[in-house]
């Protein structure tokens, strides 16, 4: 048991739990199942990359574990958020602010939303300490100084005194990583940490990533809507698929042996590293449904080259299909996994 902030945490429980959480929007249109019964842990020093194309729920699961979401118009009819086997859903509001910032932190996937561009970066990141512990300006400042360093930001003295805007994109991407860090946390929530960012920068910040978690021992749930960036970081990937987990088991066995239709689909469109030869990527036909009306049955039935009757006739529940730990949500996945392997003999 460890106290934080004179809230009892369990060890010995998983660090960060999400189970059958179910975040609807309730508007015009109708209601906007965005998270619809998804559940997944992280543990200490774990990388868990969620998956999925774009609308596919995958920040509004972000940020509800943040508490970022407002009710309404968001319902949330199941599901809880566990942090250290304290409900984070279910205990006083006064207490979830102090554990989210503190032991969850979020880089998000635009740094501005979280840069102020009135005030200068040294005192954001100062002021990110002060809020959750109790020191003096000097010994935020200085925090915050050896933070910038701590993010590979050259001369930090002088970058401590300037605004965002002095700052280039890979630069205020760090700085949001040093105002993520600024408090310590157990969890680090990275919502399309690189996206915006040219693929040399993206390359320095996923390093960047990989050495402060080896140093912290950190927990991070790497959201994207890229396969291929999560393949050399993540230990564990979910595939999210309209407002649900699809296919999740260990990198390996997402990317050698995928039992969805769906992780399949994301595998075939994305250029393969260990191939020689020029490869013809198949792109998934169609769009996302809307999350207002998803289709009858397995949601992606409409745009899967594997679809059957049996598809539309019920929701696939989400099943063991090898190694412990590997489940997939689909009726075909032997014929996926057959597709695979001829996939891959190419
Ligand atoms: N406040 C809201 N009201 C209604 N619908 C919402 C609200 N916030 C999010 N949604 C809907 O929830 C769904 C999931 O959105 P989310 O932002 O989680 O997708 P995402 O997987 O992160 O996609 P992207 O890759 O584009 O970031 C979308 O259909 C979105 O329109
Ligand atoms: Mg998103």
């Amino acid at each position: 048991m460890v106290r934080a902030h004179d809230i009892d945490l369990d060890t010995s429980a998983p660090l960060l739990e999400v189970r059958d959480l179910r975040v609807h929007f309730v508007t015009d249109r109708g209601t906007v199942k965005a998270v619809d019964g998804v559940s997944w842990m992280v543990g200490e020093g774990e990388t868990l990359a969620i998956v999925g194309e774009s609308g596919s729920g995958k920040s509004v699961s972000a940020m509800t574990i943040l508490g970022l979401i407002q009710s309404p118009p968001a319902v949330f009819p199941t599901g809880d958020i566990m942090l250290r086997g304290r409900s984070l859903m279910k205990m006083p509001e006064k207490q979830q602010r102090r554990l989210r910032g503190k032991e969850i932190a979020m880089i998000f996937q635009d740094p501005l939303t979280a840069l102020n561009p009135v005030f200068r970066i040294g005192d954001q990141i100062a002021e990110m300490v002060r809020t959750h512990q109790k020191v003096s300006r000097a010994v935020a400042r200085r925090r915050a100084l050896d933070l910038l360093g701590e993010v590979g930001i050259p001369n930090p003295p002088v970058r401590l005194n300037q605004y965002p805007h002095e700052f280039s994109g890979g630069m205020r991407q760090r700085a949001m990583i040093a105002m993520a860090l600024a408090n310590d946390p157990q969890v680090l929530l990275a919502d399309e940490p690189t996206t915006a960012l040219d693929v040399t920068v993206q390359a320095q910040i996923m390093a960047l990533l990989e050495k402060l978690q080896q140093d912290r021992n950190t927990a991070i749930v790497l959201i994207t809507h890229d396969l291929g960036v999560v393949a050399s970081h993540a230990d564990r990937i979910n595939v999210m698929y309209a407002g649900r987990i699809v296919e999740t088991g260990s990198t390996d066995e997402i990317f050698y042996q995928p039992r969805h239709a769906y992780t399949f689909g994301l595998l075939s469109s994305l250029a393969r590293m260990d191939h020689r030869r020029q490869e013809r990527l198949t792109p998934i036909k169609g769009v996302p449904p809307s999350l207002a009306n998803v289709p009858k049955g397995c949601p992606f039935h409409p745009r899967c080259r594997f679809a059957t009757d049996e598809c539309v006739a019920a929701v696939p529940p989400l099943e063991p299909v090898a190694g412990a730990g590997h489940l997939a949500a689909c009726v075909h996945s032997d014929r996926v996994g057959m597709a695979n392997d001829e996939r891959l003999a190419l």
